[in-house]
Protein backbone atom coordinates (compact mmCIF):
# COMPACT_ATOMS: atom_id res chain seq x y z
CA UNK A 1 0.00 0.00 0.00
CA UNK A 2 1.30 3.25 -0.98
CA UNK A 3 2.07 5.90 1.87
CA UNK A 4 3.04 9.71 2.06
CA UNK A 5 6.04 10.43 0.12
CA UNK A 6 8.34 13.00 0.25
CA UNK A 7 7.65 14.84 -3.21
CA UNK A 8 5.27 16.62 -4.72
CA UNK A 9 3.50 15.02 -7.90
CA UNK A 10 6.23 15.74 -10.75
CA UNK A 11 4.79 19.22 -12.49
CA UNK A 12 1.70 20.45 -10.64
CA UNK A 13 1.85 23.50 -9.59
CA UNK A 14 -1.91 25.32 -9.43
CA UNK A 15 -0.19 28.67 -9.78
CA UNK A 16 1.75 28.38 -12.80
CA UNK A 17 0.76 30.25 -15.73
CA UNK A 18 0.38 27.28 -18.16
CA UNK A 19 -2.17 25.57 -15.28
CA UNK A 20 -4.21 28.72 -14.51
CA UNK A 21 -4.80 29.01 -18.36
CA UNK A 22 -5.47 25.16 -18.73
CA UNK A 23 -5.68 22.97 -16.06
CA UNK A 24 -7.31 20.20 -17.33
CA UNK A 25 -4.71 17.98 -19.24
CA UNK A 26 -2.37 18.09 -15.86
CA UNK A 27 -5.47 16.86 -13.89
CA UNK A 28 -6.42 14.42 -16.42
CA UNK A 29 -2.40 12.92 -15.75
CA UNK A 30 -2.75 13.34 -12.00
CA UNK A 31 -6.15 11.31 -12.15
CA UNK A 32 -4.49 8.51 -14.34
CA UNK A 33 -1.09 8.72 -12.69
CA UNK A 34 -1.51 8.83 -9.01
CA UNK A 35 -4.77 9.44 -8.23
CA UNK A 36 -4.34 9.93 -4.70
CA UNK A 37 -0.92 12.39 -4.90
CA UNK A 38 0.76 13.96 -1.61
CA UNK A 39 1.51 17.75 -2.90
CA UNK A 40 4.56 18.48 -0.49
CA UNK A 41 3.45 22.37 -1.06
CA UNK A 42 0.20 22.49 -0.39
CA UNK A 43 1.17 19.91 2.33
CA UNK A 44 -2.41 17.75 1.56
CA UNK A 45 -3.83 14.93 -0.53
CA UNK A 46 -5.02 15.85 -3.89
CA UNK A 47 -7.25 13.37 -4.54
CA UNK A 48 -8.99 13.63 -8.35
CA UNK A 49 -10.80 10.30 -9.59
CA UNK A 50 -14.46 11.00 -9.70
CA UNK A 51 -15.28 8.11 -7.26
CA UNK A 52 -12.86 9.19 -4.88
CA UNK A 53 -14.17 12.79 -4.43
CA UNK A 54 -17.76 11.89 -4.27
CA UNK A 55 -16.89 9.42 -1.29
CA UNK A 56 -15.18 12.07 0.53
CA UNK A 57 -17.57 14.80 0.04
CA UNK A 58 -20.43 11.83 1.05
CA UNK A 59 -18.47 10.61 4.29
CA UNK A 60 -18.47 13.53 6.80
CA UNK A 61 -17.89 11.17 9.32
CA UNK A 62 -14.50 10.45 8.20
CA UNK A 63 -13.52 13.52 6.71
CA UNK A 64 -14.25 16.32 9.03
CA UNK A 65 -14.93 20.38 7.60
CA UNK A 66 -14.68 21.19 10.89
CA UNK A 67 -11.14 21.18 12.16
CA UNK A 68 -12.30 21.23 16.25
CA UNK A 69 -12.60 17.91 15.47
CA UNK A 70 -9.17 16.83 15.05
CA UNK A 71 -8.33 19.76 18.14
CA UNK A 72 -7.15 22.15 15.77
CA UNK A 73 -9.12 25.61 17.28
CA UNK A 74 -11.29 27.69 15.15
CA UNK A 75 -11.75 31.43 15.72
CA UNK A 76 -15.32 31.96 16.72
CA UNK A 77 -15.88 34.10 13.95
CA UNK A 78 -15.34 31.27 11.85
CA UNK A 79 -18.11 29.12 12.79
CA UNK A 80 -20.95 28.76 9.92
CA UNK A 81 -22.84 26.70 7.98
CA UNK A 82 -19.75 25.65 6.33
CA UNK A 83 -17.06 25.26 9.05
CA UNK A 84 -19.88 23.21 11.53
CA UNK A 85 -20.43 19.76 10.35
CA UNK A 86 -23.34 18.09 11.52
CA UNK A 87 -25.17 17.92 13.81
CA UNK A 88 -23.94 21.19 14.98
CA UNK A 89 -24.73 22.12 11.43
CA UNK A 90 -27.77 20.87 10.82
CA UNK A 91 -29.73 24.09 12.02
CA UNK A 92 -27.99 26.87 10.56
CA UNK A 93 -28.28 24.91 7.27
CA UNK A 94 -32.08 24.06 7.01
CA UNK A 95 -32.66 27.45 8.33
CA UNK A 96 -31.10 28.91 5.40
CA UNK A 97 -32.53 26.24 2.93
CA UNK A 98 -36.03 26.92 3.78
CA UNK A 99 -35.32 30.66 3.86
CA UNK A 100 -34.10 30.43 0.17
CA UNK A 101 -37.04 28.25 -0.84
CA UNK A 102 -39.50 30.83 0.44
CA UNK A 103 -38.22 33.58 -1.99
CA UNK A 104 -39.82 34.52 -5.74
CA UNK A 105 -37.02 33.73 -7.50
CA UNK A 106 -38.80 33.86 -10.32
CA UNK A 107 -39.11 37.41 -9.61
CA UNK A 108 -35.73 38.13 -9.19
CA UNK A 109 -34.58 35.92 -12.21
CA UNK A 110 -36.98 38.57 -14.23
CA UNK A 111 -35.11 41.58 -12.47
CA UNK A 112 -32.22 40.33 -13.44
CA UNK A 113 -32.94 39.52 -17.08
CA UNK A 114 -34.04 42.78 -17.42
CA UNK A 115 -30.46 44.20 -15.92
CA UNK A 116 -28.71 42.25 -17.94
CA UNK A 117 -31.19 43.56 -21.14
CA UNK A 118 -30.13 47.19 -19.60
CA UNK A 119 -26.25 46.54 -19.84
CA UNK A 120 -26.09 44.44 -23.18
CA UNK A 121 -28.08 47.55 -24.69
CA UNK A 122 -25.42 49.74 -23.42
CA UNK A 123 -22.95 48.07 -24.82
CA UNK A 124 -23.93 47.39 -28.68
CA UNK A 125 -22.21 50.44 -29.55
CA UNK A 126 -18.47 49.63 -27.79
CA UNK A 127 -16.07 47.47 -29.70
CA UNK A 128 -14.71 45.80 -26.06
CA UNK A 129 -16.10 45.12 -22.83
CA UNK A 130 -14.17 44.20 -19.69
CA UNK A 131 -16.80 41.81 -19.25
CA UNK A 132 -16.04 40.84 -15.56
CA UNK A 133 -15.95 44.63 -14.28
CA UNK A 134 -18.76 45.75 -16.25
CA UNK A 135 -21.42 42.70 -16.71
CA UNK A 136 -20.54 39.60 -14.24
CA UNK A 137 -19.24 41.73 -10.93
CA UNK A 138 -22.53 44.06 -11.03
CA UNK A 139 -25.11 41.15 -12.30
CA UNK A 140 -23.64 38.90 -9.16
CA UNK A 141 -23.87 41.98 -6.74
CA UNK A 142 -27.52 42.44 -7.98
CA UNK A 143 -28.03 39.05 -7.49
CA UNK A 144 -26.86 38.07 -4.05
CA UNK A 145 -27.98 41.21 -2.48
CA UNK A 146 -31.81 40.76 -4.37
CA UNK A 147 -31.56 37.21 -2.76
CA UNK A 148 -30.36 38.56 0.89
CA UNK A 149 -32.89 41.61 0.84
CA UNK A 150 -29.78 44.12 1.44
CA UNK A 151 -28.92 47.26 -0.59
CA UNK A 152 -26.25 46.57 -2.04
CA UNK A 153 -22.81 48.10 -1.14
CA UNK A 154 -21.12 50.14 -3.56
CA UNK A 155 -19.54 47.68 -6.47
CA UNK A 156 -16.23 49.48 -6.44
CA UNK A 157 -15.45 48.64 -2.86
CA UNK A 158 -17.28 45.69 -3.03
CA UNK A 159 -15.06 44.47 -5.39
CA UNK A 160 -12.01 45.02 -3.75
CA UNK A 161 -12.55 43.27 -0.23
CA UNK A 162 -14.26 40.32 -2.24
CA UNK A 163 -10.99 40.19 -4.25
CA UNK A 164 -8.78 40.34 -1.27
CA UNK A 165 -10.87 37.41 0.31
CA UNK A 166 -10.43 35.33 -2.29
CA UNK A 167 -6.93 36.19 -2.35
CA UNK A 168 -5.97 35.24 1.38
CA UNK A 169 -7.51 31.68 0.35
CA UNK A 170 -4.56 30.57 -0.84
CA UNK A 171 -2.51 31.97 2.31
CA UNK A 172 -1.16 28.17 2.38
CA UNK A 173 0.37 28.63 -0.52
CA UNK A 174 1.46 32.43 -0.19
CA UNK A 175 1.91 33.09 3.65
CA UNK A 176 1.82 37.46 2.82
CA UNK A 177 -1.65 37.29 1.64
CA UNK A 178 -3.16 36.46 5.04
CA UNK A 179 -2.69 39.55 7.21
CA UNK A 180 -4.84 41.92 4.25
CA UNK A 181 -7.23 39.21 3.86
CA UNK A 182 -8.19 39.09 7.42
CA UNK A 183 -8.78 42.50 7.42
CA UNK A 184 -11.20 42.38 4.45
CA UNK A 185 -12.61 40.03 6.49
CA UNK A 186 -13.23 42.46 9.25
CA UNK A 187 -15.07 44.93 6.89
CA UNK A 188 -17.13 42.69 5.45
CA UNK A 189 -18.42 41.36 9.05
CA UNK A 190 -18.93 44.72 9.80
CA UNK A 191 -21.27 45.41 6.55
CA UNK A 192 -23.07 42.25 7.93
CA UNK A 193 -23.64 43.46 11.53
CA UNK A 194 -25.27 46.21 10.19
CA UNK A 195 -28.05 44.37 8.27
CA UNK A 196 -28.33 42.35 11.90
CA UNK A 197 -29.08 45.56 13.60
CA UNK A 198 -30.99 48.05 11.42
CA UNK A 199 -35.12 48.59 11.95
CA UNK A 200 -37.37 48.41 9.49
CA UNK A 201 -39.49 45.48 7.92
CA UNK A 202 -36.98 43.07 6.86
CA UNK A 203 -36.78 41.57 3.52
CA UNK A 204 -35.39 38.38 1.17
CA UNK A 205 -33.90 35.89 2.58
CA UNK A 206 -32.05 37.28 5.54
CA UNK A 207 -35.64 39.03 6.60
CA UNK A 208 -36.82 35.28 7.01
CA UNK A 209 -33.76 34.30 8.42
CA UNK A 210 -34.03 36.77 11.36
CA UNK A 211 -37.67 36.88 11.72
CA UNK A 212 -37.25 32.90 12.91
CA UNK A 213 -34.04 33.57 14.95
CA UNK A 214 -35.09 36.40 17.03
CA UNK A 215 -34.60 35.65 20.60
CA UNK A 216 -31.81 32.31 19.89
CA UNK A 217 -29.37 31.75 21.82
CA UNK A 218 -25.52 33.79 21.49
CA UNK A 219 -23.42 31.16 19.94
CA UNK A 220 -27.00 30.12 17.48
CA UNK A 221 -27.19 33.70 16.44
CA UNK A 222 -23.73 34.39 16.15
CA UNK A 223 -23.34 30.92 13.71
CA UNK A 224 -26.42 32.85 11.62
CA UNK A 225 -24.88 36.07 11.00
CA UNK A 226 -21.39 34.27 10.04
CA UNK A 227 -23.82 32.20 7.49
CA UNK A 228 -24.97 35.42 6.22
CA UNK A 229 -21.66 36.56 5.70
CA UNK A 230 -20.42 32.89 3.88
CA UNK A 231 -23.46 33.25 1.35
CA UNK A 232 -23.12 36.78 0.23
CA UNK A 233 -19.15 36.78 0.01
CA UNK A 234 -19.02 32.95 -1.40
CA UNK A 235 -21.97 33.55 -3.57
CA UNK A 236 -20.87 37.09 -4.84
CA UNK A 237 -17.68 35.14 -5.90
CA UNK A 238 -18.61 32.24 -7.44
CA UNK A 239 -21.19 33.71 -9.53
CA UNK A 240 -19.10 36.27 -10.76
CA UNK A 241 -16.60 33.61 -11.48
CA UNK A 242 -19.45 31.49 -13.09
CA UNK A 243 -20.71 34.29 -15.13
CA UNK A 244 -17.02 35.12 -16.82
CA UNK A 245 -16.23 31.38 -17.10
CA UNK A 246 -20.00 30.97 -19.15
CA UNK A 247 -18.82 34.16 -21.08
CA UNK A 248 -15.76 32.53 -21.69
CA UNK A 249 -16.47 29.33 -23.00
CA UNK A 250 -19.77 30.45 -25.01
CA UNK A 251 -17.04 33.42 -26.68
CA UNK A 252 -14.85 30.47 -27.65
CA UNK A 253 -17.94 27.84 -28.47
CA UNK A 254 -19.93 30.20 -30.79
CA UNK A 255 -22.00 26.89 -32.25
CA UNK A 256 -23.38 26.86 -28.43
CA UNK A 257 -25.77 29.71 -28.54
CA UNK A 258 -27.41 29.09 -32.11
CA UNK A 259 -27.94 25.36 -30.93
CA UNK A 260 -29.80 26.48 -27.54
CA UNK A 261 -32.04 28.71 -30.02
CA UNK A 262 -33.33 26.07 -31.76
CA UNK A 263 -33.67 24.02 -28.61
CA UNK A 264 -34.31 26.62 -26.39
CA UNK A 265 -35.93 24.05 -23.70
CA UNK A 266 -31.96 22.74 -23.11
CA UNK A 267 -31.40 25.97 -21.08
CA UNK A 268 -31.36 24.96 -18.02
CA UNK A 269 -29.37 21.35 -18.67
CA UNK A 270 -27.04 23.37 -20.75
CA UNK A 271 -25.70 25.65 -17.87
CA UNK A 272 -25.35 22.50 -15.36
CA UNK A 273 -23.07 21.15 -17.93
CA UNK A 274 -21.04 25.11 -18.63
CA UNK A 275 -20.27 24.58 -14.55
CA UNK A 276 -18.80 20.71 -15.38
CA UNK A 277 -17.27 21.84 -18.14
CA UNK A 278 -15.40 24.43 -16.74
CA UNK A 279 -16.54 25.53 -12.91
CA UNK A 280 -15.41 28.43 -10.62
CA UNK A 281 -14.43 25.67 -7.95
CA UNK A 282 -11.66 23.93 -8.36
CA UNK A 283 -11.49 21.96 -4.91
CA UNK A 284 -12.57 21.92 -1.66
CA UNK A 285 -10.57 20.68 1.59
CA UNK A 286 -11.44 18.17 4.46
CA UNK A 287 -9.05 16.28 7.18
CA UNK A 288 -8.95 12.73 7.51
CA UNK A 289 -10.55 12.01 10.78
CA UNK A 290 -9.54 8.69 11.24
CA UNK A 291 -6.43 6.65 9.64
CA UNK A 292 -8.26 5.68 6.18
CA UNK A 293 -7.70 4.36 2.80
CA UNK A 294 -8.12 6.06 -0.49
CA UNK A 295 -7.33 3.56 -3.29
CA UNK A 296 -4.80 2.12 -2.04
CA UNK A 297 -2.90 4.57 -0.21
CA UNK A 298 -3.15 5.38 3.13
CA UNK A 299 -3.94 8.49 4.60
CA UNK A 300 -3.41 9.34 8.28
CA UNK A 301 -5.39 10.93 10.75
CA UNK A 302 -5.24 14.50 10.29
CA UNK A 303 -3.88 14.68 6.83
CA UNK A 304 -5.27 17.47 4.72
CA UNK A 305 -7.41 15.75 1.50
CA UNK A 306 -8.12 18.23 -0.91
CA UNK A 307 -10.78 16.85 -3.48
CA UNK A 308 -10.09 18.62 -6.85
CA UNK A 309 -13.55 18.47 -8.43
CA UNK A 310 -12.04 20.16 -11.29
CA UNK A 311 -10.37 17.04 -12.04
CA UNK A 312 -13.60 14.56 -10.98
CA UNK A 313 -15.72 16.49 -13.30
CA UNK A 314 -13.60 15.42 -16.29
CA UNK A 315 -13.39 11.47 -15.10
CA UNK A 316 -13.94 9.95 -17.89
CA UNK A 317 -14.78 6.96 -15.92
CA UNK A 318 -18.31 8.86 -15.01
CA UNK A 319 -18.98 11.25 -17.86
CA UNK A 320 -18.87 9.83 -21.89
CA UNK A 321 -16.67 12.47 -23.77
CA UNK A 322 -15.62 14.53 -20.49
CA UNK A 323 -13.85 16.75 -22.64
CA UNK A 324 -16.46 17.68 -25.05
CA UNK A 325 -19.64 20.15 -24.34
CA UNK A 326 -22.85 18.31 -24.40
CA UNK A 327 -25.92 20.76 -23.61
CA UNK A 328 -28.04 17.83 -22.99
CA UNK A 329 -25.93 16.38 -20.78
CA UNK A 330 -28.30 13.45 -18.95
CA UNK A 331 -27.69 12.76 -16.29
CA UNK A 332 -24.67 14.91 -14.95
CA UNK A 333 -23.93 14.21 -11.49
CA UNK A 334 -20.90 16.60 -11.79
CA UNK A 335 -19.56 18.11 -8.38
CA UNK A 336 -18.79 21.80 -9.37
CA UNK A 337 -21.41 22.49 -6.39
CA UNK A 338 -20.12 19.83 -4.46
CA UNK A 339 -22.05 17.17 -2.67
CA UNK A 340 -23.25 16.07 0.55
CA UNK A 341 -23.74 17.72 3.73
CA UNK A 342 -21.69 20.74 2.55
CA UNK A 343 -22.91 21.38 -0.77
CA UNK A 344 -23.65 24.74 -2.09
CA UNK A 345 -26.71 26.27 -0.57
CA UNK A 346 -27.19 28.86 -3.53
CA UNK A 347 -26.98 25.86 -6.36
CA UNK A 348 -31.21 27.18 -7.37
CA UNK A 349 -30.22 30.75 -7.65
CA UNK A 350 -26.88 30.28 -9.07
CA UNK A 351 -28.51 28.17 -11.57
CA UNK A 352 -30.95 31.08 -12.50
CA UNK A 353 -28.46 33.45 -12.58
CA UNK A 354 -26.32 31.62 -15.57
CA UNK A 355 -29.62 30.62 -17.20
CA UNK A 356 -30.57 34.19 -16.68
CA UNK A 357 -27.72 35.36 -18.84
CA UNK A 358 -28.05 32.47 -21.31
CA UNK A 359 -31.82 33.52 -21.80
CA UNK A 360 -31.08 37.28 -22.17
CA UNK A 361 -28.18 36.73 -25.07
CA UNK A 362 -30.96 34.52 -27.05
CA UNK A 363 -33.03 37.00 -26.49
CA UNK A 364 -31.30 39.67 -27.91
CA UNK A 365 -28.78 37.35 -30.08
CA UNK A 366 -26.44 38.89 -28.90
CA UNK A 367 -23.11 36.87 -29.56
CA UNK A 368 -19.82 36.95 -27.25
CA UNK A 369 -16.76 36.93 -29.40
CA UNK A 370 -12.90 37.53 -28.06
CA UNK A 371 -11.99 40.94 -28.04
CA UNK A 372 -8.25 40.14 -26.56
CA UNK A 373 -6.08 38.21 -23.87
CA UNK A 374 -8.31 37.37 -21.26
CA UNK A 375 -5.79 36.33 -18.29
CA UNK A 376 -6.51 34.05 -15.34
CA UNK A 377 -6.64 35.69 -11.60
CA UNK A 378 -3.89 33.32 -9.62
CA UNK A 379 -5.73 31.54 -7.54
CA UNK A 380 -6.06 27.85 -6.82
CA UNK A 381 -9.11 27.80 -5.45
CA UNK A 382 -11.56 29.83 -7.22
CA UNK A 383 -11.41 29.66 -11.41
CA UNK A 384 -11.84 32.76 -12.88
CA UNK A 385 -10.23 35.83 -14.87
CA UNK A 386 -8.83 38.63 -13.80
CA UNK A 387 -9.96 40.46 -16.98
CA UNK A 388 -12.58 39.39 -19.85
CA UNK A 389 -12.80 41.56 -22.73
CA UNK A 390 -15.27 40.84 -25.30
CA UNK A 391 -17.36 41.95 -27.87
CA UNK A 392 -21.17 41.68 -26.47
CA UNK A 393 -22.76 43.01 -30.19
CA UNK A 394 -25.78 41.19 -31.97
CA UNK A 395 -24.39 40.37 -35.46
CA UNK A 396 -26.06 42.96 -38.10
CA UNK A 397 -27.70 41.29 -40.89
CA UNK A 398 -26.29 42.19 -44.47
CA UNK A 399 -28.96 45.22 -45.49
CA UNK A 400 -30.43 43.83 -49.28
C1 LIG B 1 -22.11 28.90 -10.03
C2 LIG B 1 -22.02 29.40 -8.81
C3 LIG B 1 -21.63 28.57 -7.61
C4 LIG B 1 -20.83 27.46 -7.54
C5 LIG B 1 -20.13 26.73 -8.68
C6 LIG B 1 -20.75 27.07 -6.15
C7 LIG B 1 -20.06 25.98 -5.67
C8 LIG B 1 -20.04 25.57 -4.35
C9 LIG B 1 -19.35 24.39 -3.87
C10 LIG B 1 -18.52 23.44 -4.72
C11 LIG B 1 -19.59 24.30 -2.55
C12 LIG B 1 -19.17 23.17 -1.62
C13 LIG B 1 -17.84 23.42 -0.95
C14 LIG B 1 -17.46 22.27 -0.05
O1 LIG B 1 -17.96 21.15 -0.14
O2 LIG B 1 -16.57 22.50 0.77
C15 LIG B 1 -20.41 25.45 -2.17
C16 LIG B 1 -20.82 25.71 -0.88
C17 LIG B 1 -21.60 26.81 -0.56
N1 LIG B 1 -22.18 27.71 -1.42
FE1 LIG B 1 -21.93 27.77 -3.43
N2 LIG B 1 -21.51 27.95 -5.41
C18 LIG B 1 -22.08 28.87 -6.26
C19 LIG B 1 -22.91 29.90 -5.93
C20 LIG B 1 -23.40 30.14 -4.69
C21 LIG B 1 -24.37 31.16 -4.35
C22 LIG B 1 -25.03 32.10 -5.37
C23 LIG B 1 -24.57 31.10 -3.01
C24 LIG B 1 -25.46 31.94 -2.15
C25 LIG B 1 -26.66 32.34 -2.54
C26 LIG B 1 -23.72 30.04 -2.49
C27 LIG B 1 -23.63 29.68 -1.16
C28 LIG B 1 -22.89 28.62 -0.68
C29 LIG B 1 -22.80 28.28 0.73
C30 LIG B 1 -23.44 29.03 1.90
C31 LIG B 1 -21.98 27.14 0.81
C32 LIG B 1 -21.57 26.39 2.08
C33 LIG B 1 -22.55 25.26 2.33
C34 LIG B 1 -22.16 24.35 3.48
O3 LIG B 1 -20.97 24.23 3.79
O4 LIG B 1 -23.07 23.76 4.08
N3 LIG B 1 -23.04 29.48 -3.53
N4 LIG B 1 -20.67 26.19 -3.30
Amino acid sequence: MATRPMTSPAGYDPLDEATLADPYPQLADLRAQTPVAWHEGMECWLITRYEDCMRVLRDHETFARDPRRLGIQVPDAHLSVQVLDPPQQAGVRSLFMTALHAQDLDALQDRLRQMIRELLAQFAARPVVEAMRELAQPVALAAIAGLLGVTPPPLDEWAEISDTIMRSMDAGLNPELTEPGRRARAQLSHLVASWFTTTGQPAGLLGHVRARTAGARPEQAAYVRHTARVMFQGGYSTLTAALGNLLHTLAHHPEILPALRERPGLVHTAVDELVRFDGPVQGTTRLAATDITIGDTAVRRGEKVTVLVAAANRDPQTFVTPDRLVLDRTPNRHLGYGWGTHACLGTVMAQRVLAALVDTLLDTQVLPRPAGPAPRRRTATMRTFARLPLSLKAPTLPTL
